[in-house]
């Protein structure tokens, strides 16, 4: 049985009585609306630990005014049905004033330089803080734990990792491989948003990432070559219009050219109202 628990309070109760008696505790944070690629996470979170909760929150720090908080899909009976079938232990759903009682936004933040700032934060300048600081938020309150995040959100996952060793949470950081459709997409609430035509469209994006990945296991180096190989298969699919289609260092996502080493390919498609990101990891032969 799933229990939802809706207090900080609550949560660090039974999370800490866990720990009294030897269980490892995993930790899934989400906002919520869960498919496939949160299931991922959590059964590899119930293989892991003994005690496992997964965190249902709509986070309104990492919505800049005019994204999509409002409209961001929420079904909570769903969610907890799938959390029930993947043997979760309970789900922590607090409110905003649960989660900041100061109200928003907040006078502490978590800011993560450099990982931050390029891809996601020149479209996005405010989004790593906020996802930064709750995600702080989330360590504190469950304490020792593994907490898993998918690299469906790849710069979301490296900037995670930084903040958990720069500020020494006692929390270890587990990322898991992209949960795709048979096309090829990403799973993703967010893909709720597509039109129909969009939804065909929309594989476009992952087939961009892939040619660009093979373009570098054939031994291109240039990187602007794999930006433009990305750039030209993006464009036979009018409806998406792409915001950014790069190749980065895997772990700094920092500019590398010549490419050299672990590389990740990244790019961010809007759809009308979707703006769909996704990424594939590379490495030059040899
Ligand atoms: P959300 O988009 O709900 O995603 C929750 C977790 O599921 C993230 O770690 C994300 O990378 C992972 N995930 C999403 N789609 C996936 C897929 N197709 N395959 C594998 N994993 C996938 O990411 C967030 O929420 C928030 O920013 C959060 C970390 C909860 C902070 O608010």
């Amino acid at each position: 049985m799933t229990d939802l628990v809706s207090t900080i309070a609550e949560a660090r109760t039974r999370l800490d009585a866990a720990r009294a008696s030897g269980r490892r505790v995993g930790m899934v944070p989400t906002m919520g609306y869960l498919h496939a690629g949160h299931r991922s996470l959590m059964d590899r979170a119930v293989s892991d630990c003994d005690v496992c909760f997964v965190t249902i929150f709509v986070n309104p720090l990492q919505f800049a005014a005019g994204e999509d908080l409002e409209a961001y899909p929420r079904d909570l009976d769903r969610d907890l049905a799938m959390c029930e079938q993947a043997g979760i232990d309970f789900v922590l759903h607090p409110t905003v004033e649960e989660m900041y009682p100061f109200g928003v936004p907040t006078l502490t933040s978590v800011s993560v330089a450099q990982i931050s700032e390029p891809l996601e934060g020149r479209s996005r300048p405010t989004h790593f803080a906020g996802v930064a600081t709750v995600v702080a938020k989330l360590f504190a309150i469950a304490g020792p734990c593994r907490a898993y995040f998918g690299e469906k959100d790849w710069q979301q996952l490296a900037v995670v990792r930084r903040m958990a060793v720069d500020l020494s949470f006692p929390v270890e950081v587990v990322g898991c491989p992209t949960v795709r459709e048979p096309d090829g997409l990403a799973m993703s609430s967010r893909n709720a948003y597509l039109a129909a035509e969009e939804r065909v469209a929309a594989p476009v994006v992952h087939r961009a990432l892939q040619a660009g990945a093979a373009l570098i296991a054939g031994g291109e180096s240039s990187a602007a070559a794999v930006r433009a190989v990305m750039a030209t298969v993006l464009a036979t699919e009018p409806l998406g219009q792409p915001d950014y289609a790069e190749v980065v260092a895997a772990g700094t996502l920092a500019e590398v050219d010549p490419l050299a080493g672990e590389l990740r390919l990244l790019a961010a498609v809007r759809f009308g109202r979707a703006r769909l990101i996704d990424n594939v990891g590379a490495r030059t032969p040899g």
